[in-house]
């Protein structure tokens, strides 16, 4: 028996090393101390054939055997599992200095930037700002801004109509000049308000041109206001706008909601009034409109000329937006093209 022993001993250390897998250390286990067909199991049965002495001392070294076997291959397949472990962490390492991926978050569009900048110097200087209706009626988009029957703004060449007859004909607001009815009609004097928003013209599109495009009002009316205190606002707007050392001038103009009306310029924010590509060497940027609310705009609201007098004026956000960032054309704002506007975020 013993010499079977130390035969079984060298048999099973040498399969022992000669496993290299986890299916090999469990093949191994089934080969030797399987309950039904181990090599060890089938040699503890022909131990009933012994004597009872040499039953026990053979018992004995079988069942030591056994332990070797078992604990061989325990030894084993605990050694798979550790170096399964470590590779897995080698390949799960993370590098924790590695710069992250940036997530791209949204951001607002260049003409809401510029409209939100816009509104915060309006409010800084006590407007309060008002949002107002794309779709107006005839009477709020021309009658009560004194606008004639007969005058070209009222044409469908120029204005996108929707439905509607005469005076209750709706249509896209051609300005947000619209909105100096509703605020007066909504509040009494003194007032300053001011309304951002977008506005539709029956134009073409092209590098300047875009049949939708943004304005801001302004409009204040109050007891003694001239047109000193246009010229000082617009002034005070352009100087928090682009910076303290910019000049205004006006030019004498016709609008018919105003008497007088002038189109305002301001010294160029690039060159400050040298000449540059920006300003086309002039100096000068143009703004917008404005004036010294007409008479007749504010009899339409029930407001006193004799007793009130107020200003308006409006600027174009599209174009300024378009020279601030140096855009050759206007319609790239509307384009929504992600490669472009993501230079904004
Ligand atoms: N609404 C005019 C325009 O669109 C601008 C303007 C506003 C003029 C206010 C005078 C007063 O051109």
């Amino acid at each position: 028996m013993t010499e079977r022993l130390t035969q079984l001993r060298a048999e099973f250390t040498a399969e022992l090393a000669a496993a290299v897998t986890e299916a090999d250390a469990n093949a191994l286990r089934d080969r030797w101390v399987g309950r039904k067909a181990g090599l060890i199991t089938a040699e503890m049965k022909t131990l009933g054939k012994l004597s009872p002495e040499e039953r026990k001392t053979a018992g004995a070294q079988l069942n030591e055997l056994k332990t070797e076997v078992e604990s061989g291959i325990d030894d084993l397949l605990n050694r798979f599992a550790a170096e399964r472990e470590a590779a897995q962490l080698i390949a799960e390492r993370i590098d924790v200095t590695l710069p992250g991926r940036r997530i791209a978050a949204g951001h607002l569009h260049p003409i809401t930037l510029l409209r939100h900048r816009i509104e915060d110097i309006f409010v800084s200087m006590g407007y309060a700002i008002e949002d107002d209706r794309e779709i107006e009626t005839t009477f709020y988009n021309f009658t009560s801004l004194n606008i004639p029957d007969n005058h070209p703004a009222r044409s469908p060449q120029d204005t996108f109509y929707l439905v509607g007859e005469n005076e209750s004909t709706l249509s896209l607001r051609s300005q947000t000049s619209t909105m100096q009815i509703h605020a007066m009609q909504k509040r009494r004097p003194p007032l300053r308000v001011a309304a951002p928003g977008r506005v539709f013209r029956r134009d073409t599109p092209d590098a300047t041109h875009n049949p939708m495009f943004y304005q801001v009002e302004g409009l204040l009316v109050d007891k003694g206001i001239t047109l000193g205190d246009l010229k000082g606002t617009v002034e005070e707007f352009v100087r928090r706008l682009f910076g303290p050392d910019t000049k205004t001038r006006f030019r004498p103009s016709y609008f018919p909601f105003v008497e007088p009306g002038a189109e305002i310029d301001y010294t160029c924010f690039k060159c400050h009034g040298d000449g540059c590509r920006v300003c086309k060497q002039s100096g000068w940027i143009e703004m917008g409109g404005s004036g010294m609310v007409h008479p007749n705009v504010l009899r339409g609201v029930n407001i006193d000329p004799e007793i009130y007098s107020g200003f308006a004026f409006g600027l174009g956000l599209d174009r300024l937006c378009a020279l601030m960032y140096g855009l050759d054309d206007i319609r790239l704002l509307y384009e929504n093209d992600v490669r472009f506007l993501e230079q904004f975020s």
